[in-house]
């Protein structure tokens, strides 16, 4: 993990952005461990609270390791009309997790998401990268099953 990390400091040496070395750490890991905070806030003289200032600020970065399955629940405005609050509300009572958490077998991560891009078909879940449209809490139920 630590070669991945120096790898990144070195491609992005001279970029001087802090939130592109993140991301690339993210999109390489999954998300951003506190080993590589550390790498970071030692290579770059940067605090390791500043880092962390920027991964809290900004919900994209993740502090924990995602779960095998990402599922987002479309909350957009069309979504949110046709019943999507009602089964993101249900999922999180479900899992027993909140807002970007992962189930404790570490087999779901939750996450709201603003507008999917298939307004035509809300309410819209979507687990990893395939959408599932015209959903229900019953069919979200069946889908999880499926999954599991
Ligand atoms: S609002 Fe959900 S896909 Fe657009």
């Amino acid at each position: 993990m630590i070669e991945v990390v120096s790898e990144i400091l070195e491609n992005y040496k001279d970029s001087g952005s802090l939130i592109k070395i993140l991301q690339e750490i993210q999109n390489n890991l999954g998300y951003v461990p506190k080993e590589a905070v550390d790498e970071v806030s030692m290579k770059t003289g940067i605090s390791p609270s500043q880092i962390y200032g920027i991964l809290t600020f900004y919900s994209q970065f993740r502090l924990t390791p995602p779960g095998k399955y990402t599922l987002k629940v479309c909350l957009g405005t069309a979504c949110h009309i046709m019943g999507g609050h009602e089964i993101f509300e249900h999922l999180k009572r479900k899992f027993g997790i909140m807002d970007n958490e992962t189930t404790e077998d570490g087999l779901f991560t939750l996450t709201k998401v603003r507008c999917l891009g298939c307004c035509g078909m809300a309410p819209v879940i979507m687990v990893d990268d395939k959408i599932y449209g015209r959903i229900d809490i019953s069919k979200t139920e069946r889908l999880i099953d499926d999954f599991k």
